[in-house]
Order: C-alpha cells, then sequence, then structure tokens
C-alpha cells in the first residue's frame, strides 16, 4: 500500500489508538497509562472538599470585645450618676480593679458646666478614692482657681466636675493600655451624658486617646474641638505641668481660653 493511502480499517485502528489516549507517536520517557487512570479514579473517589469555615480568632481578642459588649450594657443601663457608679463597682472585665484599693469615680459637682477628665488615679487617690488629690490635683485646684473655678464651688458657673478615664489605679502608675481605654470608654461615655456639662477639659494624651482618638497633647493643647456632642479643650496634664514648669505658660493661655469660652456661652 503506498503512503497516502490507509483502509478503512487502518484508520479505525488509529482512531481507537487515540481515543484511548496514545495521542503522542514516541515519548522522551515512558509514560505509565494504568498508573495515571488509578490515580484518576483516586482523585474522584476523594471526598469533595468542604470550604473552610472562620477562622477561630485569638481568644484574648473576643475577650476584650465581650469586655466592651458588657461595659456598654452595663453603662447604657444607668440612669443615674449613682447608678453609673454601682456599675462601674459591679464591672468584672478589667484587672486593674482586683490590685485597687478603691473605686475613684468623680470629684466636684455634677451641675458643674465643666467637666474635668483625667487619666488614672495614682497613689493618693487609690488611698482616699477622689480623682486629683496628690501633688497634680494640688497644681490642678490652684490652676482652677486662678480662673475662679474650684470643685467644692456650690454654683454652676464656676463649679467643676471631675473623673478619669480609668476608675482603678493602674499598678506602679503605668500608662493605662489601649484595651484598658477601650473596655473603660463606654462607662466614660455615660458619665459625660449624665453629668451633661457645656464643656470638656480633656488633661493629657491618655485622656485624648481616649474622647478623640489622638495622641500628641503639645500640638493638640490649646486648640478647641469637640467630642461627645460638646466643645471639649485638651490640655497639659497637672503632672507633667509638675514636671515642666515652663509649660505653665501654655497652660495659663488655656485656662484663659476656657474662662473666656464660659462668658461667652454663659447660660441665662
Ligand atoms: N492624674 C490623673 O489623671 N488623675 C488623677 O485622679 C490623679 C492623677
Amino acid at each position: 500500500m503506498s503512503a497516502g493511502m490507509h483502509s478503512l480499517g487502518d484508520l479505525e485502528a488509529l482512531a481507537y489508538q487515540v481515543a484511548m489516549g496514545a495521542d503522542e507517536a514516541i515519548s522522551e520517557t515512558p509514560v505509565n497509562r494504568y498508573a495515571q487512570s488509578a490515580a484518576l479514579v483516586a482523585q474522584k473517589a476523594a471526598p469533595p472538599r468542604v470550604a473552610p469555615g472562620p477562622v477561630p480568632r485569638p481568644t484574648e481578642e473576643t475577650a476584650a470585645e465581650d469586655a466592651i459588649g458588657a461595659a456598654r450594657a452595663l453603662s447604657g443601663a444607668a440612669t443615674t450618676l449613682e447608678e453609673l457608679e454601682a456599675a462601674l463597682a459591679a464591672f468584672e472585665h478589667c484587672d486593674l480593679k482586683r490590685g485597687a484599693r478603691s473605686l475613684v469615680f468623680c470629684d466636684g459637682r455634677p451641675e458643674a458646666r465643666v467637666m474635668i477628665i483625667g487619666e488614672a488615679p495614682g497613689r493618693d487617690e487609690d488611698i482616699e478614692g477622689r480623682p486629683f488629690v496628690g501633688r497634680a490635683g494640688k497644681l490642678l485646684d490652684r490652676m482652677l482657681g486662678a480662673i475662679d473655678l474650684g470643685r467644692s464651688a456650690t454654683d454652676a458657673e464656676r463649679a467643676v466636675y471631675i473623673t478619669n478615664i480609668l476608675p482603678w489605679r493602674p499598678p506602679q502608675n503605668r500608662d493605662p493600655k489601649p484595651e484598658e481605654i477601650a473596655m473603660m470608654k463606654p462607662f466614660v461615655e455615660r458619665h459625660v451624658e449624665l453629668v451633661g456639662p457645656d464643656l470638656l477639659v480633656l488633661m493629657g494624651n491618655i485622656s485624648c486617646q481616649a474622647m478623640l482618638g489622638r495622641r500628641g497633647i503639645t500640638r493638640l493643647r490649646g486648640s478647641w474641638t469637640e467630642t461627645l456632642v460638646r466643645p471639649a479643650l485638651p490640655m497639659f496634664h497637672p503632672a507633667y505641668l509638675l514636671r515642666n514648669p515652663a509649660a505653665k505658660r501654655e497652660a495659663w493661655a488655656d485656662l484663659l481660653s476656657l474662662k473666656a469660652r464660659l462668658r461667652q456661652s454663659a447660660r441665662p
């Protein structure tokens, strides 16, 4: 038979071989078609792949979310300052509570137009159960007195109300951790709502971090901003002023700004 001519039987045989997978005339390496088809059968028989479920999150993250949820629920249910203090006392998620002697809730007059938010109690505050009673607190009282404000003034115009971001003293007066601030923030927000001051003063970086989500007190201080639908003034913390007396000049300017704002917005 000539090269270009095939019988029907040859063509059928070729088609059969192609259909069986013999599509290469010759290969570099031998191919074991039995092994290939066995692998194909095994692949078909394998159980279908299950889509991966949600990746379990680290328990610390879940615990932090639980704590914030509990803080929101407890603080949100409080309708008076007494109830809010009781809610804080019942809050078990913050480890600082176990190392502290006192729950430091507030000082001053709830009817005050100015609410001051500090950082956390120190040793003296932990012993006394009141905010800003140590050296920094004494300086704060002198600063407020210079613009005729005070925590024991009985009229709302001259009174102040004082609290902190954290109600329990951190060990060795270390900085509050971001997770502690996040956990206690719902209580501070409710505290502000229940007091209803006209103006807020945010003392230092921790207070600004918690209430404004920003740090950098040297840049923030002296510029009025807003939080919880109220004007808020970031100021140097009195403890910082004790360490850096030269910064009292700026603190004085901020106090004058506070006084001017109170005058401008005086209640009828
Ligand atoms: N510093 C604060 O921020 N708060 C206090 O109560 C005492 C010192």
